[in-house]
């Protein structure tokens, strides 16, 4: 047997936030690996946990009245439950708040600051919470976060520095030895464009909040809740407390993360390595990101697609299955009930469902339910069937080391399509009513033989649904305890006592799971969730009204003196008079072109201050993808008109 190794992870989760199918799928998507590679006979290291430092988690505690540690205790609970009701076979689970950790990260921490690549400085920029990241003015959008678009908070505060920009040239180095390092393809060279631009150096503490690890050599400030989550990694692999584990498992051989959380792990852990003195990790795989129904996974969106509640509507298995067959693992994709139910019924109840429950019917008719012996030789059709099967068994085990769970599953079903297809070219109710039984006993055994491999194929998906299947065709041990090496024709024993079939799956009823599903929503929520929807999106006529909107003429324009966004405008508004309003166009017009314009405005706005003058309105302006037009009338119009 062999003895290589494989250390997966996934993102350590922030407790500010229970569990959800983003969460999920993640954690689905490395169990699968690591049962794969256990089954191929590799020393597996499976590491998860949770974040649970920072102002988020800070914040989140303070809104409920809790400690963060209290928030984090709680919390915590909801996702190791999650984890074990999915079958998650976690060999670790971190939490970033465990001595463990917080040695390591100081440990690393007073390395990198005696080498002199952590040093003090201000820092005088944004801080977006909700993304915990720091972002310079240029980068912001329209004064928010450009990742989340939330509001930032200014920061103008001592603070210490990674020197990520020492790390530019070799990163890149890094990257070119490595080109598969980041997955798919596409976001490593996303990655690379980024670095090209050029790094700076980032700030990693703060002293304005508490919620962290102490900086060890100035416990005023704790450290950046991400240089404190990254490291967790290394803490969980045994570094400081288990060296010879460390040894084994590190460096990581795969992260799995979504896409929102790639720059951190492609740009700056890399970084954070080479500076500690280990090596980076082996690869870096990016998935995409999950709407629900077509919308953003919003909080009342949320409890439809509960991994909870979708484990207890559907059952463990077809999850984990749906999640990683429905969407190429590296896309962004929508869950649907409806799509779901339609993978449930075809592929797990028509194709796998049948074909088992088809194989062993025939057996127990033909052979009383017991594997029968193999007589003769294989024929050349039966010859090319076991090819055809073992080919695609080996496809699968390709399609699943490349990290594409969706084309190991189709490979597996090509499988089960194979033997389908095969049982309807032998026909073995012919060969029986011809009395052929040589060849019928080969034909049953090999689709015997087929199950069974499928069952191990399967097995890292579908955990528990294997068993059954394995119980199915007559063995009492865990399937678990099998490896890749059994996949072959001619292993089962002639003799063996198989299991009367018994449904793997009951079918769904598309209609009235649908209309269920409806009535389970929790009504709350789901009133909730209409008035959000009546409130953002429909207003009524007598609403619109309300907006007084007019035609205005552009009398003078002049730049909002220290402003390089605001022009101050005179306008004319008919019977309204003339007024003074402020608008942010100043990146897209000159004040020079602007006379004359006839323009539409909101007459009736409360008037608010800008840079210190009173704006008395707002004009219209469409913008998409950093342009902006103003919104003109088509013709000669009096100042004043009315717009309806
Ligand atoms: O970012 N679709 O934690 P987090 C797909 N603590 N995946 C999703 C998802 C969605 N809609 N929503 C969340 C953090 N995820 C940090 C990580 S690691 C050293 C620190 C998954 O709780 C996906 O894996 O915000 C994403 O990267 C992760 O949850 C973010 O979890
Ligand atoms: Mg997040």
């Amino acid at each position: 047997m062999e003895n290589k190794k494989f250390y997966v992870t996934t993102p350590i989760y922030y407790v500010n936030d229970v569990p959800h199918l983003g969460h999920a799928y993640t954690t689905v998507a490395a169990d699968v690996i690591a049962r794969y590679y256990r089954t191929k006979g590799y020393r597996v290291f499976f590491l998860t946990g949770t974040d649970e430092h920072g102002q988020k988690v800070e914040k989140a505690a303070k809104e409920k009245g809790l400690t963060p540690q209290q928030l984090a205790d709680k919390v915590v609970v909801r996702f190791i439950d999650l984890w074990k009701k999915l079958n998650i076979s976690n060999d670790d689970f971190i939490r970033t708040t465990q001595e463990r950790h917080e040695k390591v990260v100081q440990e690393i921490w007073k390395k990198l600051e005696e080498k002199g690549d952590i040093y003090l400085g201000e820092y005088e920029g944004w801080y977006c919470i909700h993304c915990e990241t720091f972002w310079p003015e240029s980068q912001l959008v329209d004064g928010k976060c450009p990742d989340c678009g939330r509001e930032v908070q200014k920061l103008k505060e001592e603070s210490y520095f990674f020197r990520l920009s020492a790390y530019q040239d070799k990163l890149l180095e890094f990257y070119e030895k490595h080109p598969d390092f980041v997955q798919p393809p596409n976001r490593m060279n996303e990655v690379v464009s980024f670095v090209k631009q050029g790094l700076k150096d980032i700030s990693i503490s703060r002293t304005t909040f508490s919620w962290g690890i102490p900086v060890p050599t100035n416990p005023k400030h704790v450290i950046y809740v991400w240089f404190d989550a990254l490291f967790n990694y290394i803490t969980g692999a045994g570094y400081l407390s288990d060296e010879e584990k460390f040894r084994t498992f590190w460096p990581a051989d795969l992260h799995l993360i979504g896409k929102d959380i790639l720059r951190f792990h492609a740009i700056y852990w890399p970084a954070f390595l080479m500076a500690a003195g280990f090596e980076p990790p082996r690869k870096v795989f990016a998935h995409g990101w999950w709407t629900v129904e077509g919308k953003k996974m919003s909080k009342s969106l949320r409890n439809v697609v509960d991994p909870n509640f979708l484990i207890e509507k559907y059952g463990v298995d077809p999850f984990r299955y749906f999640i990683l067959r429905e969407v190429p693992f590296g896309l962004d994709g929508d869950f649907s009930h409806r799509a779901f139910i339609h993978r449930f019924n075809s592929d797990l109840v028509n194709d796998l469902g049948n074909l088992i429950k088809r194989s062993l019917s025939m057996a127990f008719k033909y052979f009383s339910g017991i594997v029968p012996d193999y007589s003769g030789s294989p024929d050349p059709e039966e010859k090319e069937y076991r090819e055809n099967v073992l080919e695609k068994f080996n496809e699968f085990q390709k399609n699943i080391e490349n990290v594409a769970y969706h084309k190991a599953l189709v490979s597996l079903w090509d499988i089960i399509s194979l033997a389908n297809v095969y049982i309807d070219r032998s026909a073995p109710w012919n060969l029986k009513k011809e009395n052929k039984i040589e060849k019928l006993s080969r034909v049953i055994f090999d689709l015997i033989e087929t199950i069974r491999i499928v069952a191990l194929g399967i097995y890292p998906f579908m955990p528990e649904t294997s068993q059954r299947i394995w119980e199915q065709i007559g063995y009492t041990d865990k399937i678990e305890n099998h490896t890749y090496e059994e996949v072959s024709f001619g292993r089962i024993e002639a003799g063996r006592k198989l299991n009367k079939p018994a449904n793997l799956f009951e079918r769904i009823d598309e209609k009235k799971a649908l209309a269920d599903l409806e009535k389970i929503m929790p009504a709350p929520e789901r009133e909730e969730e209409k008035k959000e929807e009546s409130m953002e999106n429909i207003i009524d006529i007598t609403q619109f009204a309300k907006v007084d909107l007019r035609v205005a003429k552009i009398i003078k324009a002049e730049k909002v003196p220290k402003s390089n966004k605001l022009i101050k405008l005179e306008i004319d508004v008919g019977e309204l008079g003339r007024r003074t309003i402020v608008a942010g166009i100043a990146k897209h017009y000159s004040p020079e072109e602007l006379p004359g314009k006839l323009i539409i405005v909101v007459a009736n706005l409360k008037p608010a201050k800008l840079m210190g003058i009173e704006s008395q309105g707002m004009l219209l302006a469409a913008s998409r993808n950093g342009k902006l037009k103003l919104l003109t009338v088509e013709g000669e119009i009096e100042p004043g008109s009315k717009i309806s």
